[in-house]
């Protein structure tokens, strides 16, 4: 019996008992990339597909460029959601719709999440007019909400945050902390509060992704919501700066 014999740009043939979804997606690579590296992109795509069953479109991105592994899913999400408030502050800097594009209730939570383990922790900040609307955006991505992290806010001199509020000014900001699946913190001895400069509106200090990396050592993280890069980290956001944005 013939053997079916697909062919690259260069003439060499590609195995005929590839599956056909692979062949397409080697085929278009080959098209796009140098002929030179075609058989060997083709032995790391059936290795990939050994080890994750087959997701051949997922594999062949990730080569493209130029990584070896499908990404894992995290195990670490945090989110700092563009809350709509409704605020009308005056003045150039007051209310955040000054700051940054906001979403609303159901964009945030149908917004579209990376992978994410079956075992994982969301850490979730809130505003204090928004606490109903926080935990209907983890119920919604699939978290449950266990305790929180307070984060006391003070000046770069040491002296007490004095910030914005309609009742009550703010010293302090709330990230909800919340799993799904089953998690363990690696350490027993974190406190529910701690202490560090304000920056940059909503800013969030290096203070509390050192919580974080402390609670769950080696990640994956992943921000949503991010401005800038954090290493080790996947910082996404329509205002991130440079890799992993
Ligand atoms: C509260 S700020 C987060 C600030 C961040 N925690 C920091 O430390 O700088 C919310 C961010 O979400 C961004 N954002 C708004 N809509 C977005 C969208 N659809 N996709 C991604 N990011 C969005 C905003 O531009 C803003 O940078």
């Amino acid at each position: 019996m013939r053997r079916e014999v697909a062919r690259n740009t260069q003439g060499q043939a590609l195995e005929s008992n590839m599956p056909s979804k692979l062949k397409r997606h080697t085929l278009e690579e080959i098209k796009e990339g140098p002929a030179l590296h075609a058989m060997e992109k083709i032995k790391r795509l059936r290795a990939s597909i050994g080890r994750h069953g087959g997701d051949s479109v997922r594999d062949v991105r990730a080569l493209r460029d130029g990584d070896d592994e499908a990404p894992r899913p995290a195990k670490v999400l945090v989110a700092d959601p563009p809350w709509p408030f409704r605020d009308r502050l005056p003045g150039p800097g007051r209310g955040a719709v000054k700051h940054y594009n906001l979403l609303d209730m159901e964009a945030l939570k149908a917004f579209s999440l990376p992978l994410v383990a079956s075992d994982a922790w969301l850490f979730l900040w809130r505003v204090a007019s928004m606490q109903r609307e926080a935990l209907d955006v983890a119920e919604a991505w699939g978290f449950t909400p266990k305790t929180e992290l307070v984060w006391k806010k003070i000046t770069k001199t040491g002296k007490r945050w004095f910030g914005m509020g309609h009742y009550l000014r703010a010293e302090h900001e709330v990230c909800l902390v919340c799993v799904r699946g089953q998690v363990k913190p690696a350490l027993r001895n974190v406190r529910t509060m701690f202490e560090a400069p304000a920056g940059r509106h909503s800013a969030k200090p290096d203070a509390f992704y050192e919580i974080v990396e402390k609670l769950v050592p080696g990640g994956p993280y992943v921000e949503l919501f991010a401005r800038r890069q954090r290493p080790g980290w996947a910082c996404l956001g329509d205002e991130a700066q440079g890799e992993g944005t």
